[in-house]
């Protein structure tokens, strides 16, 4: 800031935005630092400059060229970014979930199909992601490859510049984020590009960096999410697979208001989980073990558990207990077995019971119980490929509880940021 009280910002990477108001001018890296005040927004693309004085907004590129500002409408979506009711944000985007799944894909109907197209005729596609979007991709790679004969291959953003040959010249990239103003996930998009990729993106925030680097958006739909671990952009991504599964595959039909009433029953199991959430508050160690499909759930799973609570935690896939997890299984560990009753039910039983044999606590999340469980979460019976919906609510609402019986604070972990937009 100058003396005089005019403002100057430049844009590096990061996001810079300015709000338009109609007496003021705000700068944020994110609509949500202005959402309340005003929805015209000026994004700044990089390298250039911003004067703002009393009187105007004056752009410049780095060789000091005038741009022009264009204003764009912010979706009104992200203005509903109160608690309302709630205690906190998060608990309120968990509880968003039955009805967020229906929004999702919807306002960009003719960009899934398309996407849908390249990927059917594409040969060599890659899915990128960080943090829980990456989770995401993982599940889609499994999806594709059983309901659409599709092989991929999931790529965690961060890593793509340690080994920028794995991609082929002239293939797909499909990069999921809820932000679309990752660091990580921008840098593998640009690294995709150099190899002619077309750019396919599923994301939450339709005018950010990444919407503006793609070829096709897709979009989530699910309005702002605030509580710095993602929930309900979570099971968004999830849908709009599903949307694309059902386009590759018309043997598939996804009744998604079967879904959404599964959630709503998952819901109103809050007085059993806060329960079960007690038990965590000395725990150490939580581990999550699912076989196929819900593999990804359960490294998503432990993801949550670590962001809210802080508690370790870790995935693991079923087979791989005896291959060393099995070590560590004593009376003082919390096991979540993902465990619906699919193909993989009696293999994760006999898991089950491997470790309830080492004095393990067991949390059975399965729309069947058993002798093997400690703490029995029900969830709805559905089919295999939508399974990972049902059995993610009551995790991420366990993750909610057990945070507060630990005093963290679940809307804003500690050390973590909401869009890493830094490398
Ligand atoms: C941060 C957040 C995570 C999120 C990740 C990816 O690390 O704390 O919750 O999953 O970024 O964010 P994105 O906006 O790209 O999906």
């Amino acid at each position: 800031m100058f003396e005089n009280g005019e403002l100057a910002a430049a844009r590096f990477h990061e996001p810079l935005i300015i709000g338009v108001g109609e007496k003021n001018y705000f700068l944020s890296s994110d609509v949500l630092g202005f959402i309340e005040q005003t929805d015209d927004a000026v994004y700044i693309n990089n390298g250039n400059f911003v004067l703002i004085n009393q009187a105007k907004l004056q752009i410049f590129d780095f060789d000091g060229n005038v741009i022009k500002p264009e204003i764009t409408k912010v979706s009104k979506e992200f203005a509903d970014v109160y608690k309302g009711d709630y205690a906190h944000f998060t608990l309120k985007e968990i509880s968003e979930q039955s009805d967020t799944i229906f929004r999702a894909g919807e306002s960009t109907k003719e960009a899934l199909k398309e996407a849908v197209d390249y990927l059917r005729h594409s040969k060599n596609i890659y899915l990128t992601g960080s943090g829980t979007s990456y989770n995401a991709s993982l599940v889609a790679k499994y999806l594709l490859a059983k309901y659409a004969k599709i092989k991929t291959e999931s790529i965690i953003s961060s890593e793509l510049q340690f080994s920028p040959d794995l991609i082929e010249p002239n293939s797909i990239l499909v990069a999921i984020s809820q932000s679309g103003e990752s660091a990580d996930v921008l840098e593998a998009v640009n690294i995709a590009k150099k190899s002619n990729c077309k750019i396919i993106s599923i994301i939450n925030s339709l005018t950010s960096s990444l919407a503006r680097e793609s070829d096709i958006v897709i979009g989530m739909n699910c309005g702002p999410e605030i509580g710095v671990a993602a929930t309900k952009s979570f099971t968004s991504q999830l849908i709009i697979l599903y949307k694309i599964i059902q386009e590759l595959n018309e043997e598939i039909k996804i009744n998604f208001e079967e879904i959404s009433s599964s959630i709503s029953k998952i819901l109103e199991e809050h007085n059993l989980i806060k329960k079960i959430a007690s038990e965590l508050k000395e725990i150490s160690d939580i581990y999550v073990l699912g076989r196929g499909i819900h593999y990804p759930i359960a490294i998503e799973s432990a993801l949550k558990i670590k962001e809210l609570t802080y508690i370790h935690a870790e995935g693991i896939a079923g087979g791989e207990l005896k291959h060393g997890p099995l070590a560590l299984m004593d009376t003082n560990v919390f096991v979540i077995i993902i465990n619906p009753e699919d193909s993989t039910y009696q293999d994760t039983l006999t898991s089950a019971r491997e470790i309830k044999a080492r004095g393990a606590k067991i949390i059975g999340i399965s729309d069947k119980n058993s002798d093997a469980y400690d703490f029995w979460v029900k969830i709805p019976k559905t089919d295999e490929l939508t399974y990972p919906i049902s059995e993610t609510i009551p995790i991420q609402l366990l993750s909610y509880y057990a945070a507060l019986e630990k005093e963290t604070d679940p809307d804003y972990p500690r050390n973590l940021a909401k869009s890493v937009t830094v490398k």
